[in-house]
């Protein structure tokens, strides 16, 4: 099959950035890292870019495709060239290009340190043999153990763009992975480090690490399940976490999110009284309701009925947040029973 590509050019050491486009005759399964090395043997052999074992387990060949990260060898080029599409290569975003297509990792590799990757096990010798853990609370960090440290989630992350000190998808996914191990002793001074500046709460939850990460970590809900574990542990002095609590607060009172008291719920008095101007130029825009009287939901036996319903479950922390099919059932079973709730008050 013919296949075209644009490639994004950049040389860091004189600092020149060039746009060029390679046709090139490739097989039919060709994946993308395919392709650039045909470019590399055939058109260009000074295209550089990171390769190793071109089956989407080393994490070396992470990259954009029309600016949203893939990894080269994972992805087909079948469909794309039948198409008659032209696929701009670039370098991943959020880290320095060294040269094309290749960036600079070092922040990714310092942060990824940060988190102490390593169990540092609570107890001083096995009780057993060896300490057996058993397959139901391994899966609660089976999909933060998939990490292969490609970078992905890292190049899309909105919040390291603004924050560059931000610690990252990738590395607070691997901070859920030793967090959630019943094995490590050390959940408390690991929440407490995360729930600083910089960490869980700094996340702006736009889910395209979530989108982007080719093996199915999802580090976004690992974030979440970092913060659900750390209110499970009392700590919750963070601006982010009084901000999560405040809107349980209001779903259950109200089945809205009482806007007007999140200022000063979240952020204390004295900040609230510096934003009055700011909160009547809303009011006066129709932005924000009157908080008097309180803005109730229609429905609000519903919100409450449901935080009774996950309360009467017992479920905190980590395990009140579910992923993929489990999710879904649980989805169900609370919707289901919300439905009920619905008919129990209709027919009193
Ligand atoms: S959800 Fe959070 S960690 Fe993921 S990309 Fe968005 S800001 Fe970054
Ligand atoms: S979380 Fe996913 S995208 Fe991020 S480094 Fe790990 S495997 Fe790659
Ligand atoms: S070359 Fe190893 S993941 Fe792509």
């Amino acid at each position: 099959m013919q296949v075209a590509l644009k490639i994004w050019r950049y040389d860091s050491s004189t600092g020149q950035r060039a746009l060029k486009e390679y046709e090139i005759d490739a097989p039919e399964e060709a994946t993308l890292l395919d392709c650039l090395d045909i470019v590399k043997d055939k058109r260009d052999g000074s295209l550089s870019y990171r390769k190793s074992c071109r089956m989407m387990i080393c994490g070396s060949c992470g990259m954009r495709m029309d600016g949203a990260a893939v990894l080269a060898c994972k992805t087909g080029m079948y469909d794309i060239a039948q198409a008659g599409k032209v696929p701009v290569i670039s370098a991943m975003g959020n880290l320095p290009i060294i040269k094309d297509l290749v960036v600079d990792m070092a922040s990714f590799w310092e942060k990824m340190r940060s988190v102490e990757p390593w169990l540092q096990p609570g107890y001083d010798a096995a009780t057993e043999k060896e300490n057996i853990v058993s397959a139901a609370k391994m899966a609660v960090i089976h999909k933060e153990s998939l990490c292969i440290n490609c970078g992905c989630c890292t190049s899309e992350c909105n919040s390291l763009e603004s924050d560059p000190d931000f610690t990252g998808p990738a590395a607070l996914a691997k901070a859920m992975r030793f967090v959630g191990d019943p094995r490590d002793g050390n959940t408390v001074e690991r929440l407490e480090k995360h729930s600083g500046e910089h960490g869980i709460w700094d996340c702006t939850r736009c889910y395209f690490c979530q989108e982007r990460c080719p093996k199915g970590v999802d580090p976004r809900d690992a974030i979440a399940k970092l913060g659900a574990e750390a209110m499970k542990h009392g700590i919750d002095r963070d601006m982010g976490a009084k901000h999560a609590k405040w809107f349980v607060t209001s779903a259950r009172t109200t089945g809205w999110l009482r806007e007007t008291e999140l200022v000063p719920k979240t952020q204390g008095i004295r900040m609230a009284i510096k934003e009055t101007k700011f909160a009547l130029n809303l009011a006066r825009h129709g932005k924000v309701p009157p908080p008097f009287p309180p803005h109730v939901a229609k429905n609000q036996k519903e919100a409450r009925q449901l935080y009774k319903l996950v309360k009467e479950q017992g479920v905190s922390g980590a395990a009140g947040i579910v992923q993929g099919e489990k999710a879904l059932g649980r989805i169900e079973f609370v919707k289901e029973a919300a439905h009920q709730a619905k008919h129990e008050g209709a027919a009193k």
